[in-house]
C-alpha cells in the first residue's frame, strides 16, 4: 500500500505532467471483436516449453477495482520466475492469493499468461485513478498472482505502475521493473541500504551478471558502495563497465578461498543460493550490523510440497532458526522477495533518467518468438535481460 506521503508525492508528479502531455489516446480497441479478445501467449497446463500456446482469443482484461489501469503492452521481458511458473512453481500459494475464499466459479488458473514486466501506454483508467491518464507512457512489474504481460493488454493496480523513464525506449524500459524492484527490495527494504548510508560500504554480489545482479551493481555504485561482483570470466568486462570495483570469476578455482583473501564485507546480496549460504556469511564483518540477503528461498516450494499451512510453518521455522543462529555469530541473515511498487519504480526511473542506471539487455525477441525466448532463458548464462518486443512487426 502507498503511504499518504508517497501517494501525495505521486499525485504532484502526475499533476506536473498533465499540462504538456499529448491528448489522451482513445480508440485503441479497434473492433467490436477486439473488445472481448486479444492476442496472448498462454499456458493451459504446467510443463515444459511445449505448453506455451499463442491465441488471438484471450479474454480482454477488465477493470475490477477503481484503482486499476489497463496498459497496452509495447514490450515485456522474461525472468527466471516465468520459467518456474511455466512448470507449476508456486501454484499453491499463487492460487490462494488469486482466490483466497474460493469464490470463483472457474476453479482453475488457466489459461494463464506469464511475463511480469511491461512497458507500454495507459489505455483506460479506473474511476479513482487520477495520477495516470490514457496515453501516458508507463512501466510496471505485475505480481505473479495476476495475469501477465505476454499479451496485447494487461491490467494493473495504479499503485504498481509508474511513468516510464523518458530516456528509454519501451524495449529498454521493459528490461528493468521486475529485477529493479527485486534488487530494491533486497538492498533497500530488507538490507536497509540507501543513498545516505551506503557510501564506502563493502558490498559483495554473488551472481552479478544476470538481471538482478546487473541492476544491483549499478544501484549500489550509484549510492557510493565499494562493489565486488562474482560472475563468470566472460562477464567481467560488463561488470567493470557497470562500475564494479572488483570482479571475481567463480569458475577460476575455489571461490570461497578467493573471497577469504579480501577484506570483510558490510553487505552480501546472494542471487545464487544453495551452497553459498554455507560459507558466505563468514565473509561479513562481525557485530557491526553487516547483513546477508538471499533471493533464493524455499518459501513457495514449501507450500507446493506441504500445502499452505504446513509450508508456511516450515518456512517460519527455517528462516527463524537461521536468523537466530547467525545473530549469535554477530551477523544478520535475511530473505528478500520481489515487491510490486509504483513509488519505488518512480525512484528507479529518476536514477535511470539521471544516467546512473542503464538497462542491460541480453537479447530481444519478437512477440512471435516467445517460445524461443523461454528456451534462451532456460539455457542460463544470462547477461542482463531477455526482452520481448510485443508490438514490433516481425
Ligand atoms: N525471491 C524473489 O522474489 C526473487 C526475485 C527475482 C529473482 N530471484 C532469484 O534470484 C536469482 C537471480 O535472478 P536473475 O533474474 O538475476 O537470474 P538470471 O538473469 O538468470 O541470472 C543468473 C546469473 O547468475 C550467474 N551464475 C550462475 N551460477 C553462478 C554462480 N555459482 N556464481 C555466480 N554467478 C552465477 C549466471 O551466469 P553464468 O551461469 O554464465 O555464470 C547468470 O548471469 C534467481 O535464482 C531467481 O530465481 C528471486
Amino acid at each position: 500500500m502507498l503511504s499518504r506521503g508517497a501517494a501525495s508525492g505521486r499525485a504532484l508528479r502526475g499533476a506536473g505532467r498533465a499540462g504538456g502531455q499529448p491528448p489522451p489516446v482513445r480508440g485503441l480497441r479497434a473492433s467490436p471483436r477486439a473488445r472481448c479478445a486479444m492476442p496472448s501467449w498462454v499456458i493451459d497446463r504446467y510443463g515444459r516449453n511445449d505448453v506455451l500456446r499463442f491465441t488471438r482469443d484471450m479474454v480482454f482484461p477488465t477493470i475490477h477495482f477503481p484503482n486499476e489501469v489497463i496498459i497496452k503492452v509495447h514490450a515485456a521481458s522474461l525472468n527466471p520466475i516465468d520459467l518456474s511458473m511455466r512448470s507449476g512453481y508456486g501454484a499453491t500459494a499463487l492460487n490462494m492469493k488469486r482466490d483466497p475464499l474460493k469464490l470463483k466459479t472457474m476453479e482453475t488458473e488457466f489459461p494463464l499468461t506469464l511475463g511480469r514486466d511491461v512497458s507500454g501506454v495507459v489505455m483506460e483508467c479506473g474511476l479513482s485513478v487520477s495520477y495516470f491518464k490514457p496515453g501516458d507512457e508507463v512501466w510496471a512489474a505485475i505480481p505473479p498472482w495476476k495475469q501477465g504481460t505476454l499479451s496485447e493488454f494487461v491490467v494493473a493496480s495504479g499503485n504498481e505502475v509508474s511513468f516510464k523513464p523518458k530516456c528509454l525506449s519501451h524495449t529498454e524500459a521493459a528490461s528493468l521493473p521486475y529485477v529493479g524492484l527485486t534488487a530494491w527490495s533486497a538492498v533497500n527494504q530488507v538490507g536497509g541500504l540507501n543513498q545516505s548510508n551506503c557510501s564506502g560500504k563493502r558490498v559483495l554480489i554473488l551472481g552479478a551478471s544476470g538481471g538482478v545482479g546487473t541492476f544491483a551493481v549499478q544501484l549500489l555504485k550509484a549510492w557510493g558502495a565499494d562493489v565486488t561482483a562474482v560472475c563468470s570470466h566472460d562477464a567481467s568486462t560488463l561488470m567493470k563497465k557497470l562500475g564494479a570495483d572488483d570482479v571475481i570469476d567463480y569458475r577460476s578455482g575455489n571461490l570461497e578461498e578467493q573471497l577469504k583473501t579480501l577484506p570483510l564485507f558490510d553487505f552480501i546480496l546472494d542471487n545464487v543460493g544453495g551452497s553459498t549460504e554455507k560459507w558466505a556469511l563468514d565473509l561479513l564483518k562481525k557485530w557491526s550490523g553487516a547483513t546477508y540477503v538471499t533471493l533464493v528461498t524455499p518459501f513457495l516450494i514449501n507450500m507446493d510440497k506441504l500445502g499452505v499451512a504446513d509450508g508456511m510453518l516450515q518456512t517460519g521455522v527455517t528462516v527463524g532458526s537461521k536468523t537466530v543462529k547467525h545473530l549469535f555469530k554477530g551477523v544478520h541473515y535475511r530473505w528478500a522477495f520481489f515487491m510490486p511498487s509504483g513509488p519505488s519504480l518512480d525512484e528507479i526511473a529518476e536514477l535511470v533518467d539521471s544516467g546512473k542506471i542503464q538497462p542491460v539487455i541480453d537479447q530481444v525477441f519478437s512477440f512471435s518468438e516467445v517460445p524461443k525466448a523461454f528456451l534462451k532463458l532456460e539455457g542460463g548464462h544470462a547477461r542482463g535481460k531477455t526482452v520481448i518486443d510485443v508490438i514490433g512487426k516481425k
